[in-house]
This record gives structure tokens, C-alpha cells and sequence, in this order.
């Protein structure tokens, strides 16, 4: 069962979990999800992780096995304004998910973190066991997800795997592609398309050109990274925290430049303050990732923009 399957990630990893032989049940709220990202022939559940008798009537009617759970609220922003709705939402959420997990059976849980809940490192690239010290509500949710799911597999026989994203981007397929514009990649188009400069957030960070860095990972690489993850829940009782980046980081000035090539011409852009909160360089040690789901990225950032660009123009 993947929950959050008709959103952007979500829908990609469908088409990942398909690929690997998988059958796949779809839960999902349609607050940000789109009909038409879900396949006709995967069976759609259109209900809240919240409604515990209605995820625990999917499991049986389904025979699931294992739960790849995405269906969240993420926008750092939304969470500073909303803190009680956000926990409400992913923590709450979560929760009621796995009192439907138990009564369920169901053993396997693959979740969705965060590389938000770093915070702003000491050091980059980050390792899983570094500290956790999130910046925003949104961050806290995923954090205590993880803590939920450690303190769960404690006492009831439960494996399972969280998935720290760091910055996705990126379409597999036009039709699959970001709609939202809630981070850089596709608010830098917007601007472009609407003839604006891009704010670039600061130019005034220890890093070689002096804006921030970021890991962006290509959404159909962490849609394999869950595939990945759910053989390793079934092949073992784990509970394993784990970053999926690429390892190398990109500066603000480097996506821009990207773009422009992805587009065929210069993006404009201004130099704007520094946006709260934000780490000069956020880049994901990969090392676990590899040793432990055997999983690499094989995407880079020109596979990224070019993919958003294409998908843009097919809209
Ligand atoms: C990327 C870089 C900005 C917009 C967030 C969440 C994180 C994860 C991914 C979900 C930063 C710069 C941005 C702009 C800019 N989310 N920027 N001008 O903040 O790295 O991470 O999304 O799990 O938890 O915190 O992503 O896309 O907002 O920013 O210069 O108009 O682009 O400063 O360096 P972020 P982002």
C-alpha cells in the first residue's frame, strides 16, 4: 500500500514498484494529489491515513504486506504558521497508519523523512547518525515519525526503513511532473516564464560562489531508492534510517546555470537576502545508502532541470 501515490513522488514510485513486479494499492486524500498521476489499472482508495477503519479494510481487501508511507504536509513555510496542523497532519497521521499496521499484521514500513531534520549542519556531507536538530515544525514531524516507528518496532514485530530526502526534483515522465511551486527548480521556471528575475537567496555564504548548496537527488532515483527499501524490509527485520542524495552538492548559481542551458537561454536573476533557516551547504552522505539498500543515484542535475524544463513545456 503506498499512501500519498496520486502526489508527485508518489506517483513516480509507482511506476518504480511496478517495474520491480509489485502489485500496489493507492491511498490518498486528493488534497494535492492528481487523478491522472495514478495508473487506471492501479486501484485508488480515495480516504486519510487518519480514517484507521478504512486503511485497515484496505489492508484486508488488498492482502497488503507492507506500507510505503508519503501521504504527508510539507511545506516548511506552512509549519512555522500551522505548527498544530502539521503535527495533526504527519505525526497524527502516522500514527493512526500504525494502529492500522498492527491490527492489520502488516510488518513492512518503508517512511518518508526528511533531510530537514538536520537543521543547519555542523558539517557536510551528513551523516545519519549526526545530530537532528530541525529548524521547523515540518522538520520536528518527520523526527518524531522516525522516533514513533523505533519506539513501535520495539514491541511488536515490525521492520522498517525511513528515507531522508534531500532536495527532489526532476520528472520521469512530463505527465508525473511537480506541479507545485514550492522550491527552487520550479520557481526559478515560473519566473523565467513570466519574464522575472529569480531571487537567489544570498551570495554571501562560505561556499565557493557564495550561495547555498543543496543535494538534489532525481525523483526517479529516490523512487528506486523505495523500491530498494521495501526488499530490505522484507528481507530482514531492520529499522534503518537513511539518507538518499546524490552526495554531491550544487549551488544555487550551478541549478541556475543548468536551467539556462535546459532552456537555451540565460535565466535572469537578482541576488536577495538570505532566507531564514537556511544551511550554507546541505549535502547527504551516501555511504549507508550504498552499503545497506545497494542503491546509487544514477541521475545528475542536468537530468533534473532538463526533465522539469521538458515537463514544463508539455503542460
Ligand atoms: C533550495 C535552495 C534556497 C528559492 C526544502 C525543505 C527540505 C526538503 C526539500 C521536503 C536553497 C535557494 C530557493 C528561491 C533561492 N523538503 N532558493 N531562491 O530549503 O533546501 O529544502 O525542500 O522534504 O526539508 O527544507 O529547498 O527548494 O526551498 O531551496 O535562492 O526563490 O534554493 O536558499 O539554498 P530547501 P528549496
Amino acid at each position: 500500500m503506498l499512501t500519498g501515490g496520486a502526489g508527485y513522488i508518489g506517483s513516480h514510485v509507482i511506476v518504480a514498484l511496478r517495474e520491480s513486479g509489485r502489485e500496489v494499492v493507492v491511498l490518498d486524500d486528493m488534497s494535492t494529489g492528481l487523478r491522472e498521476r495514478v495508473p487506471a489499472d492501479v486501484p485508488l482508495v480515495f480516504g486519510s491515513v487518519a480514517d484507521k477503519d478504512l486503511v485497515v479494510q484496505t489492508m484486508m481487501d488488498h492482502e497488503v504486506t507492507g506500507v510505503i508511507h508519503l501521504a504527508a504536509k510539507k511545506a516548511v513555510g506552512e509549519s512555522v504558521e500551522r505548527p498544530l496542523y502539521y503535527y495533526q497532519e504527519n505525526v497524527g497521521g502516522l500514527l493512526s497508519l500504525l494502529e492500522a499496521v498492527r491490527i492489520a499484521e502488516v510488518e513492512h514500513f518503508v517512511y518518508s523523512s526528511s533531510a530537514g531534520v538536520y537543521g543547519q549542519p555542523d558539517h557536510s556531507p551528513v551523516l545519519e547518525d549526526g545530530p537532528t536538530v530541525p529548524l521547523s515544525p515540518y522538520g520536528e514531524t518527520k523526527l518524531v515519525g522516525e522516533w514513533l516507528l523505533a519506539d513501535l518496532a520495539a514491541v511488536m514485530p515490525l521492520s522498517w526503513c525511513a528515507l531522508r530526502y534531500f532536495n527532489v526534483a526532476g520528472a520521469g515522465d512530463p505527465a508525473l511532473a511537480d506541479t507545485s511551486v514550492g522550491n527552487l527548480i520550479p520557481i526559478v521556471l515560473r519566473d523565467d516564464s513570466e519574464g522575472r528575475p529569480a531571487t537567489v537567496f544570498g551570495d554571501d555564504y562560505p561556499t565557493p560562489d557564495g550561495t547555498c548548496i543543496r543535494d538534489y537527488i532525481h525523483v526517479v532515483d529516490l523512487a528506486e531508492a523505495h523500491v530498494r527499501a521495501a526488499e530490505l524490509t522484507e528481507q530482514a527485520r531492520v529499522g534503518e534510517i537513511i539518507n538518499v542524495g546524490t552526495g554531491t552538492g550544487s549551488s544555487v548559481l550551478e541549478v541556475l546555470a543548468s536551467l539556462g542551458t535546459a532552456l537555451g537561454h540565460e535565466v535572469a536573476y537578482e541576488i536577495g537576502a538570505r532566507r531564514a533557516g537556511d544551511p550554507g551547504a546541505l549535502v547527504a552522505s551516501v555511504d549507508r545508502a550504498t552499503e545497506v539498500l545497494g542503491w546509487r543515484s544514477r541521475f545528475d542535475l542536468d537530468d533534473m532541470t532538463s526533465s522539469a524544463v521538458t515537463a514544463l513545456a508539455d503542460r
